[in-house]
């Protein structure tokens, strides 16, 4: 089946929540917790052990009633059937997208093409438990008999940023090996890691799907020279292993086709870690906590396939989501995770939402009238809340937040968990609230303030609250609950996408960007500065003189 195609704004759902906006948009939130204690009885959801609290957001149960009509009659849930049926929901390259595939129960059948891909996947994962214990346990060393004590992922976009943020994530499963990635083309990124190991003793995953990818490549060949000033040629079988859909480039490399680890063209890049591309964090975590995260993804899977939408997850995170970017006019969307572990996340969803949403043409082929993807951003608190909480706190723009937090610690210092824990149920109560000029001033009167310096300062304490939240409060961060955080905001993207009426799955927009370079880099080569703009021209100019 295709996904059905029609303009939001044209559905009967998206009149009637114009018309509750303009009702309810001043409303405060504040307001709302008075009239109605049940409140967060009514937004909030708990599942396994997670507890989502969305009550801090600027919403009324009709809000949600009409959301949820809204994604009705967008089609969500034939969309959510096509999506994981295998259907060629990535219509601009033909392809469906199967993540949810790679972390299927090996009973299920998902058919791509009338062929169940189930039985392939695992397969590729017995590979990869095989190739993990291996190296883990020493049996599989290097050219000179030396056990790996390093491994350097070698990767950008998807190939790069989900396994670099789940190793950062999962460091506390981690076992001894030294993990490494190195990704930007930039020369000085590969130098500054080569420069921290021995050849005898590091192990290289090439992971690119398409394997034609200029920054993978290039740092590729670069590690394999350096490789080869103490090896010989033979020796880059043993020390090299890729991750690929692109059999004949990986072999012209030099790569042993048994040391290739295959995905499939209906994995895209930036959901990719739950196949293959996956194998550092394997190597990093071992296979059984790896599988973990993967089994934590399929319980996300079969809770968002299986529950009625004002209680689905990630449909009401979408949902949120679209009712602030498309009435409320907010931009971006922060993610504040309460733990330093998850450190990457921002980065690695950057990918994931704004790659996917990123659009301005309809399903139909023509342009949107209306707006699509949100900025995603953030840091962990509590290191956000000495940067730019200020300007959430106090500035003139909406940014909705995800907070999110654990309720053990890894290394069970109740101290410091108390007191970050503190600063999270703070931050949104705050946000929430804010100061009123009466408290403020109540302030000022128990210090004795003078009145004049009193009403001089008074404006520039008051925080008018109203911020919206969410509360995302999980047990502990282990590799199945980030496994199901992760499904959760893929989840949210394929939602939002389909409300707004776009393909979440290609990236057009990142090509125009590869063919400048590539021709620019042709006339760096030679000296020589072809027909740009003038801004073009005179930058290259300047960077030939003084290079
Ligand atoms: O940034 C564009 C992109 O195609 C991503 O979608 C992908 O994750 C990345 O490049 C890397 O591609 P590959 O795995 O083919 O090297």
């Amino acid at each position: 089946m295709a996904l059905q195609t029609n303009n939001p704004t044209t559905t009967a759902a998206w009149s009637k929540l114009q018309k509750h906006f303009d009702a309810i948009q001043n409303v405060s939130m504040q307001e709302m917790f008075k009239e109605d204690t049940s409140r967060t009885e009514k937004f909030n959801i708990q599942w396994n052990n997670f507890l989502i609290d969305y009550s801090k957001n600027n919403i009324s149960q009709e809000t949600m009633t009409l959301l949820v009509e809204l994604a009705n009659e967008m089609g969500l849930k034939e969309a959510i059937a096509d999506y994981f049926g295998g259907a060629i929901i990535n219509k601009t390259e033909n392809r469906a997208a199967l993540h949810t595939a790679l972390r299927a129960k090996e009973t299920e059948v998902v058919n791509v093409n009338g062929v169940n891909v189930v039985p392939e996947v695992y397969e590729v994962k017995a590979k990869i438990k095989a190739f993990t214990n291996e190296v883990v346990s020493g049996q599989r060393t290097g050219y000179t008999g030396k056990t790996f004590t390093d491994v350097v992922n070698i990767g950008i976009g998807g190939s790069d940023l989900g396994p670099a943020m789940v190793v950062e994530a999962l460091q506390f499963y981690k076992n001894d090996l030294n993990v490494h990635f190195v990704s930007n083309v930039d020369g000085d990124h590969v130098n500054e890691i080569i420069k921290k190991l021995n050849p005898e003793t590091t192990l290289f995953v090439i992971v690119s799907k398409t394997f034609t990818t200029q920054e993978t490549l290039t740092n590729s060949e670069t590690i394999r020279k350096w490789f080869l000033t103490t090896a010989k040629q033979e020796d880059v079988a043993k020390h090299f292993v890729a991750v690929s859909t692109n059999m004949q480039k990986v072999t012209e490399f030099g790569i042993n086709p048994d040391n290739v680890f295959p995905m499939w063209d209906w994995v895209g890049g930036r959901f990719s870690l739950w196949s293959a591309v996956g194998l550092t964090i394997s190597l990093a975590i071992g296979y059984d906590n790896y599988e973990q995260l993967l089994e934590g993804a399929n319980d996300m899977d079969i809770h968002f396939q299986s529950t009625d939408f004002d209680k689905n997850i990630p449909v009401v995170l979408a949902l949120l989501s679209v009712w602030y970017n498309n009435f409320f006019g907010a931009e971006s969307e922060a993610l504040i995770p309460y733990t330093q572990y998850l450190q990457k996340l921002a980065p690695y969803l950057q990918q994931g939402t704004m790659e996917s949403n990123g659009k301005s043409v309809g399903r139909d082929g023509k342009p949107v009238d209306y707006q699509t993807g949100t900025i995603i951003w953030g840091e962990p608190g509590t290191n956000a809340q000495h940067a730019f909480f200020q300007l959430i706190h106090q500035g003139t723009k909406l940014i909705p937040s995800d907070f999110i937090g654990y309720v053990k610690p890894l290394y069970g210092d109740e101290d410091h968990h108390d007191k970050l824990m503190s600063n999270f149920f703070a931050q949104t109560e705050a946000l929430l609230h804010g100061k009123t000029a009466d408290q403020v001033q109540a302030e000022f009167d128990k210090q004795g303030l003078d009145a004049a310096t009193a009403a001089y300062l008074l404006p520039f304490k008051v925080f008018t609250g109203n911020k919206p939240t969410n509360t995302i409060l999980i047990e502990k961060l282990s590799p199945r609950t980030l496994g199901s955080l992760i499904a959760m905001y893929e989840h949210k993207i394929f939602v939002q996408g389909i409300i707004w009426n776009i393909f979440s799955f290609d990236q057009w927009g990142v090509e125009l960007g590869k063919q400048l370079a590539n021709s620019i880099l042709a006339e760096i080569n030679t000296k020589t500065v072809k027909e740009h703009d003038s801004s073009t021209t005179f930058l290259l100019n300047y960077f030939f003189e003084n290079k």
